[in-house]
């Protein structure tokens, strides 16, 4: 035991990340595993927010839509997050939830696999939310939602699939599925592919323009410590602005929208993803947020997030007694995202206690314990406590 705790004190002592974790405001005596489903707060929200509110909002009145940003925010902090997806500006514009973005990217994906094709093959383990969001897509635009493991994806592939929606990272197992090969092989058979990315943006390398991905949207309040709510976003590749058609056109997507007209003329680019009033206080503390990112390397994260869920997993291994738990993240690390799932009996009540000790991860129907790695803020210490305090629970 101290011999893991030494090595977690010498991970910790050498690693370039770890002075990252100032740049947050965590409870001291807690361990946060749990960012993988709510970021924790990043130092700079509240007094960007008190600014918002107070003099934006409180002093400036309704001139902040031009003098504060707030009009152009969704492009702007879209373009703050393009780099961590690898998306050139232009291409990605936040509001609405993942939910929402989902109904707009699958609808618009149908239309831009155009006619004669009918089937939409949809992550068979996905987000409940994408599968609902998936399901009525399709009966909207006369497909049918065929549900499809990722790996059988290829095969299942034809000249009917028109669209393909899958998460690049597991929520349950965290899984990482191969995002360049399954978008390569849904462009050859003709479908729009869709990504998810709620599980890995801010964790993982994405690569959307190298690996040539057609649509994707994700959320902001995991990785990316957007808060609570905080809006989620959409990318549209270049190549199909101009044919994207939202089924959601709000007034904010319109060409020239204060020109009030009473047909629908989409802006171009990305700003064509968009619907209505953009929530500004949720926005403009998310854009504080990834303040938290200035001069960080998503490729650094990925390193720290493998060396992170690797210790812990060797923490669980040597504190938790055999055969009590399993892995149900992948070993391989090309298979892996950035968090561990372990299954065992009474998961609920066993991550309660976990809680009660101070390690905040969290549970996941029927029997699973999630435990996330947020590099930008986790520590080897924090990965040694964690798997020494559930060894004890087992004790
Ligand atoms: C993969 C995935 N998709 C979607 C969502 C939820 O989307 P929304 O922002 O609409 O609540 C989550 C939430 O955890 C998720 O993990």
């Amino acid at each position: 035991m101290a011999d893991l705790a030494a090595r977690a004190a010498e991970l910790d002592a050498a690693d370039e990340l770890g002075k990252l974790r100032e740049r947050f405001t965590l409870p001291d005596g807690v361990v946060y595993l749990d960012g993988n489903s709510l970021g924790a707060l990043p130092a700079g929200v509240a007094a960007a927010t008190a600014d918002v509110v107070t003099r934006q909002w409180g002093e400036l009145l309704i001139r902040s839509w031009d003098e504060s940003d707030w009009w152009t925010a969704p492009e702007r902090i879209g373009d703050k997050i393009a780099p961590l997806v690898g998306a050139a500006p232009g291409q990605v514009v936040v509001g609405d939830s993942t939910s929402v973005n989902l109904f707009k990217a699958l609808v618009g994906a149908a239309r831009l696999a155009g006619p004669g094709r009918t089937r939409m093959l949809v992550d068979a383990a996905t987000f409940p939310t994408d599968g609902y969001i998936a399901q009525s897509a399709a009966r909207l635009t006369g497909l049918t939602a065929v549900p499809t493991d990722p790996a059988d994806v290829p095969a299942a592939l034809g000249e009917d699939t028109a669209v393909v929606l899958l998460n690049h990272v597991d929520y349950r197992t965290g899984r990482l599925h191969d995002l360049p090969g399954l978008t390569a092989a849904a462009r050859a058979a003709g479908a729009v592919v869709v990504w998810d990315l709620c599980h890995s943006a801010g964790a993982l390398p994405v690569g959307l323009d190298a690996q040539a991905v057609d649509l994707a949207v994700g959320c902001t309040y995991k990785y990316l410590n957007g808060g609570p709510g905080a809006p989620a976003y959409l990318y549209i590749a270049e190549r199909h602005q101009a044919a994207f058609d939202s089924p959601l056109p709000g007034w904010n997507g319109h060409a020239d929208p204060f020109a009030m007209t009473p047909g629908y003329r989409p802006a171009e680019g990305a700003t064509r993803g968009r619907v209505g009033t953009p929530d500004i206080l949720s926005m403009l503390a998310l854009e504080a947020a990834l303040d938290a990112w200035d001069g960080v390397a998503v490729e650094a994260v990925r390193a720290k997030s493998l060396a992170l869920t690797d210790f812990f997993l060797g923490c669980v291994a040597a504190y938790v007694p055999q055969g009590t738990v399993e892995s149900v993240t992948p070993a391989e690390h090309a298979h892996r995202g950035s968090q561990i799932s372990l299954r065992t009996d009474n998961a609920r009540e066993v991550m309660r206690e976990l809680i009660s000790r101070g390690v905040i991860g969290d549970f996941r129907a029927p029997d699973v314990l999630r435990f996330g790695f947020t590099p930008l803020y986790v520590g080897f210490a924090d990965a040694e406590r964690a798997a020494r305090t559930l060894g004890h629970i087992f004790g």
